[in-house]
């Protein structure tokens, strides 16, 4: 783990090729651990970096990062995408594959629009590119209320299931279990923070249809959070680019219950981009 640039960054490898480096953002409630299983099985020896975003894991809190940035204090994934952006120029890199599951997809595309020249190609994971609608919007400032009065989690914690697909809630415990380790090791702070900053996304479908390089999305076949007309809308946004993979026997968490796909849809996009 680094803490160089701004946000706590993992560095699962540092390339000894010309390959281009591949930034893995995280979904919520969670940190970079969440890539460990596809980091194992992704052939290859090119740079694989994954920051904890703002509030998460080992990186400073979304308040202390803005200020850094000199952003503003409303919680925002603009800042979440600066951060990121300005964490992996620190590190050296000034093009990557930048690969997004659920929140880390909405920061993924927040990257696109506001430093398209650092994204080489997109990968969009169990995610989509519209905004909340209202009943979404006050459910999540009415859990970031609940995390903060209580000072726990436990507003989040039925994710740990949710986040699941049925295959998986029936047949692996252990990664309810992990899940729920995951998600009790963030504090109350980070995930108010998040929750209000995914608040006021906005649709993001037309900066998609903007970006021209190599491109998949990816969805577990059970997947409930965003489901395949989801990642369907993302596909028909990026037009000619994109590819689409569903995984079999997962939910929302694509890259813990069945990581194989995952790693091989990173593989072939890492292939497609031009390394120059
Ligand atoms: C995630 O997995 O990152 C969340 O489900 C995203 C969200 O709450 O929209």
């Amino acid at each position: 783990m680094t803490t160089d640039g701004l946000l706590a960054t993992h560095t699962y490898r540092t390339g000894r090729t010309g390959q281009v480096p591949l930034v893995l953002l995280h979904g919520f409630p969670l940190d970079h651990r969440m890539w460990d299983d596809v980091v194992d099985l992704l052939p290859g020896d090119g740079t694989v970096l994954a920051p904890d975003l703002p509030g998460f894991g080992a990186s400073p809190s979304g308040e202390d990062v803005a200020d850094a940035l000199g952003a503003s204090a409303e919680p925002s994934l603009d800042t979440v995408a600066d951060a990121v952006a300005a964490t992996v120029r620190a590190a050296g890199v000034e093009r990557a594959v930048v690969a997004g599951l659920s929140m880390g997809g909405y920061v993924g595309m927040a990257l696109v629009e506001r430093h398209p020249e650092l994204v080489a190609g997109l990968g969009l994971l169990d995610t989509k590119s519209t905004a909340d609608d209202d009943a979404a919007r006050a459910n999540r400032l009415r859990i970031a209320l609940a995390v903060l009065t209580d000072g726990e989690v436990d507003a989040v914690l039925g994710m740990r299931r949710s986040l699941l697909g049925e295959t998986s809630r029936v047949l692996r415990p252990d990664l309810v279990e992990r899940l729920e380790l995951w998600i009790r090791s963030q504090g109350p702070a980070g995930v108010a923070w998040s929750q209000r900053a995914m608040a006021g996304r906005p649709d993001r479908t037309e900066v998609l249809a903007r970006f021209a390089g190599p491109a998949f999305v990816l969805v577990g076949a059970e997947d409930e959070v965003t489901p395949l007309a989801a990642a369907r809308h993302l596909e028909a946004a990026l037009v000619a680019a994109a590819e689409l993979v569903v995984v079999p026997r997962s939910g929302h968490m694509t890259s813990i219950e069945n990581p194989e796909p995952v790693a091989a849809a990173l593989a072939a996009l890492l292939l497609r981009v031009d390394p120059s």
